[in-house]
């Protein structure tokens, strides 16, 4: 009863500042202002170069990302209608229903209408079926693409960075590439990768914005995805699923090249440009001889072709094996996209890994009450793996530097495999 009052004396007072024609006014004035905000927050959000938002996934670069994104369109248009509707409703209803000034009578009740029950429990149903068939279709049609690939690329997820492994290749005959690398994948415009994610350690995410969508990365289980880039250029990725400590700092870069550079940069890893260390073997140009501090490196990372470099690879390795160094200059960052690939910021890892990046493997083992690499030694490490790259130069993800001739394979003898033929297509 003392509600009523309260709201009686309340709509009294209104009533004698406001009339009826006023009311009205607020309504409309309030319906397209809402529009207004809402107009704006769409074009804010949908401009803007895609360069700019490199994590973006409303400019994506795969026909798989393109599917998310129309499905994401879907979505929010729908929900826009829904919500926009629904605002509507609760405003109408609340302003024309409301108590007229002159009656204390109660307007007639609605509760348990049955038409209204039905309706409003059809009207969502079929919404979640418009969006719940082409969801349940992109699903499916994007697993039977990753059943296959022109090439097969070998995903592992580790604390905290990524191993990639190269497998078969369509255009080698089904023979594997058999490349090792990390945190950064090349792959060849046009063509299909199937992307194998493996885990021997604890559960991760793979994502490309731009090219996939999010596939977990889970032990004792292969997920496959399929991404058949477009365009050339660099993508981003990181791992979407929190893993522990460094979690934030799980990045990696796919590379996307016209076909002829992605078989030159095979090549040149193939064969194996900085294992000049090799006992006996010739020194590649430029690349500086092997100091001894590196066995100590070589306890848990592989360097291509290299003698005595026999730490397991792949499903096998140990959960606390190193990143395979093969070509380490010619990779843009350090410890999985948080530094820098430069000689300042190797010295500074290679000083004290635990400092850069806390709780890391390679921090058990390197660092004040570990093992102290000394200055002397940290200066030699650093002149011999930023020499790692092959006798053309490193490749950029635009071209190769310096905007030379797509070097082919190098004329450094190849001590692990014969180089990849450049396959004849028209593309
Ligand atoms: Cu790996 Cu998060």
């Amino acid at each position: 009863m003392v509600r009523g009052g309260r709201m009686e004396r309340r709509s009294h007072d209104r009533a004698a500042t406001s009339g009826q024609p006023r009311r009205r006014g607020f309504m409309s004035r309030l319906l397209t202002l809402g529009t207004l905000g809402m107009t704006a927050m769409i074009v804010l959000a949908a401009c803007g170069p895609s360069e700019d938002k490199p994590y973006s996934t409303t400019s994506p670069a795969s026909p798989t990302a393109d599917d998310i994104q129309s499905l994401y369109k879907l979505v929010f248009w729908l929900s826009l209608i829904v919500f926009v509707g629904v605002q509507f409703a609760i405003v109408y209803t609340s302003l024309r229903f409301r108590r007229s000034r002159d009656t204390t009578e109660r307007p007639p009740q609605i509760h348990g209408s049955k038409r209204l029950e039905i309706a409003w429990t059809i009207i969502p149903a079929i919404v979640l079926l418009i969006l719940l068939i082409p969801t349940i279709t992109t699903l499916y049609d994007h697993d039977a693409a990753a059943q296959d690939g022109d090439i097969v690329v070998d995903v592992y997820g580790k604390q905290w960075w990524w191993e990639i492994e190269y497998g078969e290749d369509k255009a080698q005959g089904g023979q594997s590439l058999d490349v090792h690398t990390a945190n950064e994948i090349w792959l060849p415009v046009g063509k299909k990768a199937q992307i194998n994610l493996r885990s021997n350690n604890v559960i991760h995410s793979f994502w490309v914005p731009r090219l996939s969508g999010k596939l977990d990365v889970i032990p004792g289980h292969v997920n496959t995805l399929s991404i058949t880039p477009e365009e050339v250029g660099t993508f981003y990725g990181e791992c979407a699923e929190y893993c522990g400590a460094q979690h934030a700092w799980m990045r990696f870069t796919i590379h996307v090249v016209p076909e002829d550079q992605f078989y030159a940069w095979v090549n040149n890893w193939r064969s194996a440009p900085p294992s000049s260390a090799k006992k006996g073997a010739e020194n590649t140009p430029g690349v500086v001889k092997a100091p001894d501090a590196f066995s100590v490196c070589l306890a848990c990372h592989r360097v291509n072709g290299m003698e005595g470099s026999v730490t397991p690879k792949g499903i096998n390795a140990p959960a606390n094996m190193g990143p395979d160094l093969t070509m380490l200059a010619c990779r843009e960052t350090i410890a999985a996209g948080m530094l820098e690939n430069n000689p300042e910021n190797l010295a500074k890892w290679l000083k004290d890994p635990g400092a850069v990046k806390p709780g890391n493997y390679m921090a058990t083992q390197i660092g004040p009450g570990k093992v102290e690499l000394t200055d002397e030694q940290i200066t030699e490490l650093v002149d011999y793996l930023e020499s790692m790259k092959p006798a053309g130069g490193c490749a950029d993800a635009q071209g190769w530097a310096g905007g030379a001739a797509t070097p082919v394979a190098s004329p450094v003898a190849s001590p692990v495999a014969s180089p990849m033929a450049t396959p004849e297509t028209g593309s």
